[in-house]
């Protein structure tokens, strides 16, 4: 896809796209909302509507029906969700139509049909559940509504483990190994009760055996932000910083997870922040644009970056400027919607509402 911003919106400064933003905004005035990942660049928050993690914001879609447009400011499966979620006379964008997530892109429908194909001789819908985590593309949603499962984030990971068990045998969890083991060890499952289908193998490089045994299946996807926390990182950071609180993600890795001292989603990142007492050191192991933001909202606590070393941004989260969003909002109707076929909404939207209601 091509993608160009003209000029004039190009060149324009941080002042002025400010001003046009706000009086774009106050022409649409109730008709449309503005929602911001947590992710987002901070003077892009600082003009949405609301923030929040990806299970948030898509609740905050859900019950809008108020509203004719939706701007969402994340990435593309957020507002694909929002669009599958939002009624027909609601329209989706997303002010930098580039935005994806890579993790996302893990998980591509050619490759979950084959590993699916070979779940059947294990029982299929029978004994196993697709359990798709919200990062990925609207048909894999579809997919997985069809087959009885339901879509989970990580605020909600641990509920949709108990509907799933509750109901089947065997989990099939998808793009992200990390939030699937992670949340498989909190549900009380074995290491070797989770094998990793690795869609480049021959039956995912996995035997009769392993594909008998195991309880959850995971897609050996990963989030190339997240992973960059490594154990030693929390070690470094607690012989430097005596008392120092570590919270991250569940998209890094079990060591890094079982490591630190808390981990969810990012709303929950925010909330751990808020609630240490001021004077507080606190480490965190996600994106880097949400650090830097909990450390200017809280000049009374230190808050820095787990690594220290690397620098973990999502481009894809930091491609959306305030350029775009003056650009879309006075553009909107010149530009493509956000748009799931119908064919692909009915299941999809089904696998999302069983998410919201096992919160
Ligand atoms: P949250 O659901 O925690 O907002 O995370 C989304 C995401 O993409 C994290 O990398
Ligand atoms: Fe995707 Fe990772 Fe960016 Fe989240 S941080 S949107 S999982 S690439």
């Amino acid at each position: 896809m091509y993608f160009a911003l003209p000029k004039e919106y190009r060149e324009a400064d941080v002042e002025e796209l400010k001003g046009r933003i706000r009086e774009a905004k106050a022409k649409l005035g109730k008709r449309a909302i503005i929602l911001t990942h947590h992710y987002q660049r901070h003077e892009v928050v600082n003009l949405g509507d609301a923030v929040g993690d990806s299970y948030g914001l898509s609740k905050i879609a859900a019950s809008r029906k108020d509203v004719e447009y939706i701007f969402f400011c994340g990435v593309h499966f957020m507002a694909e969700s929002a669009d599958i979620l939002s009624e027909d006379h609601q329209t989706v964008f997303l002010p930098n139509p580039l935005a994806g997530c890579p993790m996302a892109d893990m998980a591509d429908m050619a490759d979950v049909m084959e590993a699916w194909n070979v779940l059947e001789k294990f029982g299929g819908d029978k004994r196993i559940m697709p359990v798709s985590y919200m990062n990925c593309a609207a048909s894999l949603k579809a997919f997985t509504g069809e087959h009885g499962g339901l879509i989970c984030t990580s605020s909600n990971a641990d509920a949709a483990y108990r509907y799933g068990f509750k109901r089947r045998e065997k989990l099939f969890f998808f793009p992200d190994q990390h939030l699937g083991y992670n949340t498989g060890l909190r549900f009380g499952l074995e290491p070797n009760e989770m094998v990793i289908w690795d869609f480049s193998r021959t039956d995912g490089g996995l035997t009769e055996e392993h594909l008998d045994r195991a309880r959850v299946i995971l897609w050996k996807g990963h989030c190339h932000v997240h992973v960059n926390f490594k154990a030693d990182h929390i070690e470094e950071t607690r012989r430097k910083y005596p008392g120092v609180k570590i919270v991250v993600h569940p998209e890094c890795s079990p060591e890094v997870v079982q490591q630190a001292d808390a981990n969810g989603s990012t709303s929950f990142i925010v909330k751990y922040i808020e609630d240490q007492p001021p004077g507080s050191a606190i480490a965190v192991g996600t994106e880097i644009n949400m650090i830097h933001r909990m450390a200017v909202t809280y000049p009374d606590k230190t808050i820095f970056e787990l690594s220290g070393k690397t620098c973990p941004a999502c481009a894809n989260m930091y491609r959306t400027t305030l350029n775009d969003l003056a650009y879309c909002l006075e553009n909107y109707m010149d530009m493509k919607p956000i748009r799931v076929r119908e064919n692909v909404k009915a299941n999809a939207r089904l696998a999302l509402q069983r998410m919201l209601e096992v919160h």
